[in-house]
């Protein structure tokens, strides 16, 4: 039985500026206290996130992140028994600005120095919301982020399959500015879809006929800036009904993209024989009812146990980096002050490296 300690997480990979307190064991893990400044307003009039102003942010808010995280949690440095920070993949500047205050922290407490993967924070959530046993199957989908992880061990993940182009996420925004929603996206696209004829256009699902579990979503929202442009030169404009069968019928090529892929990735994930076969999701895009009910769906036909962990775990947040840490530590060393920032670090190292850089920095 391994010891339990407490924790120090520091994420300032993308938008978020977060520091948070976990205490436990490996699969067996309380949240103390988690703080997260996002910073969507600062970016707000740019279309995307601006690499510099993150960075300035994130070294502006990181103090008064960890000074809230330790008082929230009711501890004080000295309880603290080891520091983690992500140290990549993400924006440069962000990530270096974490990374320097956990190796000025580890320097002033003599407290052991942990750099996580940020991918490794998301994959291994379900391990600190519900511990969920190893191997267990991971659809990343976020704004940043699309990937399908095996979780085999704290540190051992098979990459299936992931985006050639944008996230999901990303795509969500995208099509939300296209047809004149407001942001988040993903939101306003689902709020209007509800209304909306998901057949009237016949969008594509590419790279549905390709074998593996790759997929792509930058031709999807050419196809709605097509349809889009064809409405308006018809009709001068978009009526509220457009606008809605646009997002239903965008949506529903998103949630059958995801699924196809979803059924291969299953069974190579059922190919381990897993105890308690599980799939995992995690990233905004999760939190979307129709991509949500399908992929529960699929789950049960595959006799598949579907977990999401709750939604403020899913986003970026540093709970899941102090988590990882604790998975992590009973198999390797800490860190030393030449931990450094990576904007990209795959998490899977074995595979080819993704294509790709979004609006939210480098895929890994
Ligand atoms: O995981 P997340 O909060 O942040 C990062 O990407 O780091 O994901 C945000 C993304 C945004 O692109 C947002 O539009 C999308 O998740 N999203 C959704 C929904 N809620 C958030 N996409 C589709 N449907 C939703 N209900
Ligand atoms: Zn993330």
């Amino acid at each position: 039985m391994t010891r339990a300690v407490t924790v120090l997480g520091i994420e300032s990979s993308c938008d978020d500026t977060a520091a948070a307190v976990v205490c436990g064991a490996p699969g067996d893990m309380t949240v103390l206290s988690s703080v997260v400044f996002g910073q969507s307003e600062l970016h707000a009039d740019f279309g995307g996130v601006v690499p510099e102003i993150a960075a300035r942010a994130h070294a502006e808010r990181l103090d008064v992140s960890i000074a809230g995280a330790l008082e929230q949690a009711n501890v004080s440095l000295k309880d603290i028994d080891a520091i983690a920070a992500t140290c990549g993949p993400g924006l440069i500047g962000g990530v270096v600005a974490g990374v320097m205050t956990a190796k000025g922290l580890a320097v002033a407490t003599g407290k052991p120095l942990y750099g996580i993967n940020h991918l490794a924070g998301h994959a291994l959530t379900p391990r600190l919301s519900d511990g969920i046993s190893f191997p267990y199957l991971m659809l990343l989908v976020s704004g940043g982020h699309c990937q399908f992880l095996l979780a085999k061990g704290p540190d051992d993940f098979k990459r299936l399959g992931g985006t050639i182009d944008d996230a999901p996420g990303e795509a969500f925004d995208k099509v939300a500015r296209l047809i004149g929603l407001g942001q988040p996206g993903g939101p306003a696209v689902e709020a209007a879809a509800r209304d909306g004829n998901p057949a009237r256009f016949d969008f594509p699902r590419p790279l549905a006929n390709k074998p593996g579990c790759d997929l792509s979503f930058s031709g999807l929202k050419t196809a709605v800036l097509r349809a889009r442009d064809g409405i308006v030169d018809a009709q001068s404009g978009l009526m509220v009904q457009d606008q809605a069968d646009l997002a239903a019928s965008f949506q529903a090529a998103v949630a059958d993209s995801l699924a196809g892929k979803t059924r291969r990735a299953l069974a190579a994930y059922l190919d381990l024989a897993p105890a308690q076969p599980t799939l995992c999701v995690a990233g905004g895009v999760a939190a979307n009812m129709t991509i949500r009910a399908l992929l529960e769906t699929i789950c049960a036909e595959a006799d598949v146990a579907f977990n999401a962990p709750p939604l403020a775990l899913c986003t970026d947040n540093a709970a899941m980096i102090a988590a990882a840490a604790i998975e992590q530590m009973p198999y390797r060393e800490p860190d030393g002050m030449d931990l450094s920032a990576r904007p990209r670090m795959p998490l899977d190292t074995k595979s080819a490296a993704m294509l790709g850089s979004g609006k939210k920095g480098a895929k890994a």
